[in-house]
C-alpha cells in the first residue's frame, strides 16, 4: 500500500473516496463536516433522516455526482468523543478498511483533522491510520489459484491535512513499518507447515541482512557440536532439517535486549501424539519465531538505538523411529538434565536451550520469549489477551506500558516457586512437565531455570494464532501477536 501525505483541502482532493470521521457530538451540532455546498447538504440530510448517528464503526457512503472532484465520501462514526482511545480508533478504522477494500476502491483520502479528536494529534492519528489500514485490509490468497479477483487490495492511502506534512509523514512511515511487520508475522504464522519449514524461516531471517541484521544459522551438526541437545532432542523425529537461527541487530556498545521465539513448524506431539482433530492448527506453533523475525525487521527498519538479538530455534516435532521418547533424560545447553514426560511439551525443550544460549553468549539486560506454549493458557485467557510471566517488576512495568500504547492486551501470571514441587524428578534435575494443574505456570517455572539472573519475561501466546472471525484491525486468522507490543517496548526503552 502506497502512503502519502497531502496538504490540500478536502474539496481539492480528486480521489475515488474520502473518509471523514465524525463523533456523536459533532453529528448533533451538524458541524465539523469540513464540507462545503452541496456535499455538506447531502451529509446533513443523511444525518437529519437518522440514517447516520456517528456511533462507533457506523459508516455511510455518499456519492458526489460531480459536485466535488472526489467520487465518494464515507462518513465514519467515531462514537462519543470522550470515549475515543488510540486503540479503539485503530480498531474502528481497521474495520472500515475492509469495507472500503471490498467495495473495490483502490485509492482513498483520509481527513486527519476529522479523526484527531481529544488528545490525539494529527501525527498520532497518521500512525494509527497507516497501521489500521495496512493491518485491517490484510488478506492473503496463500495458495489459491482460483477466484483471485476476490482478493481486493487498497493500493493508495492519502493522508489529507492542512498542517505541515513532515512530522505527519514520519509518523505514518513508522505506522507502515510496524503494520507490515505484523502482516509478515501473520503470513508466516498462518502459512502451511509444508511451506513454512525451518529452512523457509531461515530464508526470512536471512532477508534481514539487507537491513544490517547479522544472521547466523546453525544446522543439526553444528547445533550438536555447540551442545544444543535439548533443541536437537525434539528434532530427532523429523527428516525436515532443523535450524537454530540467531539474528543480531545494532551496535554492541548499546544495551542488549534478547528476543526468543518458539518455532515448531509443525507440532504433531511427537510420540505423545496429539488427537487428529484440530491437529492442522499446529501449523501455527511457530508463531513465536515469526513474532521474533518480524519484530527484528521492524526494529532494524526503525533504526532503534539498541542492540537486539533474536534467537529462533526452529524444527518440526514428529514421531518417526528416531524420535525422542517419554522417559528420556536429555542434557541441555545450560548443563542441567531434564526428564521428558510428554514429547508434546516440546516447546520448553527447544526454548530452554535458546534462553541459556542467549544469556551465555549475549548477556542481555533483558530477555523476552514468545511461545505458543500451553493449551492451559489458551483455556485461561482465550483469544483476547496474552499471558506473561516476569521475574522482574521493572520488566513487567515496561510490558504494561507497551500494552497500553499498543492496545495489545496482556495479563501478568504468577511465577511462584511453590509450583516447582510439580517439576521434581527422581532421575534428572527437573521433569519438564508438571501435570494439568497450573499447566501454563509450571511451564513458565521450568523455563525460569534457564535464564540465570537475567531480567526476563515469558509470553505464552497460545490462543493468539487462530482468531475465528474478523475483528477491528485483526482479520480472521493469525493476529500477528506481540509484534506491536515489542516494538513499542523497544522504541520507548530509554
Ligand atoms: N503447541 C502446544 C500448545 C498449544 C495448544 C498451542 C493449543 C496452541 C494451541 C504445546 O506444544 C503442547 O502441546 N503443550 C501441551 C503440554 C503438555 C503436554 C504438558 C499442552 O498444553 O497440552
Ligand atoms: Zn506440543
Ligand atoms: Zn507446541
Amino acid at each position: 500500500m502506497k502512503l502519502d501525505v497531502k496538504n490540500i483541502r478536502l474539496t481539492e482532493a480528486q480521489l475515488p473516496l474520502l473518509l471523514i470521521g465524525l463523533t456523536e457530538e459533532a453529528k448533533e451540532k451538524g458541524a465539523n463536516l469540513k464540507l462545503t455546498g452541496a456535499m455538506k447538504k447531502m451529509a446533513q440530510s443523511v444525518i437529519a433522516l437518522g440514517d447516520f448517528k456517528a456511533t462507533q464503526g457506523e459508516h455511510s457512503l455518499l456519492y458526489s455526482n460531480g459536485k466535488i472532484p472526489s467520487e465518494r465520501i464515507m462518513l465514519l462514526g467515531l462514537g462519543k468523543r470522550a470515549e475515543i482511545t488510540p486503540d479503539q480508533l485503530r480498531a474502528t478504522l481497521g474495520g472500515v478498511s475492509r469495507v472500503i477494500r471490498d467495495l473495490g476502491v483502490e485509492k482513498l483520502g483520509v481527513s486527519l483533522l476529522s479523526l484527531a479528536q481529544g488528545a490525539l494529534s494529527e501525527e498520532a492519528v497518521a500512525e494509527i491510520v497507516a497501521e489500521a489500514f495496512i493491518m485491517g485490509s490484510f488478506s492473503d490468497p496463500f495458495h489459491k489459484t482460483k477466484d483471485l479477483d476476490k482478493f481486493k487490495v487498497i493500493k493508495e492511502l492519502h493522508l489529507i491535512t492542512q498542517k505541515d506534512t513532515k512530522g505527519i509523514a514520519l509518523a505514518a512511515e513508522q505506522g507502515r513499518i510496524i503494520a507490515e511487520a505484523v502482516n509478515l508475522c501473520r503470513q508466516l504464522a498462518w502459512g502451511p507447515p509444508n511451506h513454512i519449514t525451518p529452512t523457509r524461516l531461515t530464508e526470512e531471517a536471512k532477508k534481514l541482512e539487507t537491513l544490517s541484521v547479522k544472521t547466523t544459522v546453525y544446522d543439526r551438526e553444528q547445533a550438536k557440536r555447540m551442545g544444543l541437545h535439548s533443541f536437537l532432542a525434539v528434532a530427532k523425529g523429523t527428516s525436515e532439517a532443523p535450524k537454530f537461527i540467531v539474528m543480531e541487530y545494532g551496535d554492541p556498545k548499546h544495551d542488549t535486549v534478547a528476543l526468543i521465539g518458539k518455532a515448531i513448524t509443525f507440532d504433531s506431539g511427537g510420540l505423545s501424539l496429539k488427537p487428529g482433530e484440530g491437529m492442522h492448527l499446529m501449523k501455527a506453533d511457530m508463531t513465536g519465531g515469526a513474532v521474533v523475525i518480524s519484530s527484528m525487521k521492524a526494529i532494524a527498519q526503525l533504526k532503534l538505538p539498541l542492540r537486539v538479538v533474536g534467537v529462533v530455534p526452529a524444527t518440526d516435532n514428529m514421531p518417526d523411529g528416531g524420535a525422542y521418547h517419554p522417559g528420556d533424560v536429555i542434557d541441555t545447553y545450560s548443563g542441567l538434565t531434564v526428564e521428558v514426560i510428554s514429547t508434546d511439551a516440546e516447546g520448553r525443550m527447544i526454548l530452554n536451550d535458546a534462553l541459556s544460549y542467549a544469556v551465555k553468549n549475549f548477556k542481555p539486560v533483558a530477555m523476552f520469549d514468545f511461545a505458543t506454549l500451553t493449551g492451559a493458557m489458551e483455556v485461561a485467557l482465550g483469544e483476547h489477551a496474552m499471558g506473561y510471566f516476569a521475574n522482574d517488576d521493572a520488566v513487567a512495568d515496561r510490558i504494561e506500558k507497551a500494552s497500553k500504547s499498543s492496545g495489545e492486551r496482556v495479563w501478568r501470571m504468577p511465577l511462584w516457586d511453590v509450583y516447582d514441587e510439580q517439576l521434581k524428578s527422581d532421575v534428572a534435575d527437573w521433569k519438564h512437565t508438571g501435570g494439568r494443574p497450573g499447566g501454563a505456570i509450571t511451564a513458565a517455572r521450568f523455563l525460569s531455570k534457564f535464564v540465570m539472573d537475567t531480567p526476563w519475561a515469558h509470553f505464552d501466546i497460545a490462543g493468539q494464532d487462530e482468531q475465528t472471525s474478523d475483528k477491528g484491525y485483526n482479520p480472521k486468522g493469525s493476529k500477528g501477536p506481540a509484534v506491536r507490543l515489542i516494538v513499542d517496548m523497544l522504541r520507548y526503552w530509554k
